[in-house]
């Protein structure tokens, strides 16, 4: 997609979302928008929480399928911040003007024997899909874990029926080394999954 593109479809979720970001819409130009990656913080509990169940309300292929209440949230962002001073996950998320509308992480596969693998899963609020924000954020995850944790490779599972994530993963080199019939639950049912993986030329 190109630039000028994204731009204009930037403009349009922000117009139309504005009351989202608790602005007046009249106040709200492009000028005024301010959009990071940065790393997750616990006054991002109840941004998250807002994020994950609007994920969860649209039924999002992701292993979340249950509401989270920001106490919830505020626990994992605990024990997130810990992985990360630890050295066992890296995570982002796109602050946009405030409000976080996507989360991105790699966390260390939880055995010695594979302490070079890491597992990757990211996120991205619907109303901030499709304007190259995903890409951004999933290339920020991935180079600080090869650069910071040291991975050699890199896995995932996704939905068969997931069309966005798998154009995603495709995008960044990831291959699908499996499929796994109804591998995951979705909401009361089976579906299929693909395991994809990207080893990381050093
Ligand atoms: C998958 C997801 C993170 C993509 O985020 P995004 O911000 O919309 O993606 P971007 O706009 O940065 O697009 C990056 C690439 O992803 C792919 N992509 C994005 N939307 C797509 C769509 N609707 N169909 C096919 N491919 C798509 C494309 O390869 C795109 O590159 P391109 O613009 O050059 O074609 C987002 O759709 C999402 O959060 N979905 C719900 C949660 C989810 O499914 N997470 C993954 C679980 S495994």
């Amino acid at each position: 997609m190109n630039n000028i593109f994204r731009f204009f479809i930037l403009k349009y979720i922000i117009n139309e979302n504005s009351n989202l970001f608790f602005m007046n819409k009249k106040k709200l130009k492009p000028k005024n928008i301010k959009i990071k990656i940065r790393l997750p913080r616990l006054s991002d509990a109840k941004s998250c929480a807002e994020m994950v169940n609007s994920l969860v309300s649209e039924k999002a292929m992701i292993s979340l399928q249950k509401k989270v209440t920001a106490k919830q949230e505020l626990s994992y962002l605990k024990s997130l911040l810990k992985d990360i001073k630890n050295k066992k996950q890296i995570s982002y998320v796109i602050d946009f003007n405030g409000q976080v509308m996507g989360m991105s992480g790699i966390s260390l596969v939880n055995d010695n024997i594979q302490s070079h693998i890491g597992d990757i899963g990211i996120i991205v609020c619907s109303r901030a899909r499709g304007v190259g924000l995903g890409e951004k954020l999933f290339q920020k995850v991935l180079t600080q874990g090869i650069k910071k944790l040291k991975f050699k490779i890199v896995k995932l599972g996704v939905f068969v029926k997931n069309k966005p994530a798998l154009g995603l993963y495709k995008k960044f080199g990831f291959e699908k080394i499996g499929l796994i019939k109804n591998g995951v639950s979705y909401y009361g049912k089976y579906e299929d999954e693909f395991l994809m993986v990207k080893y990381i030329k050093q």
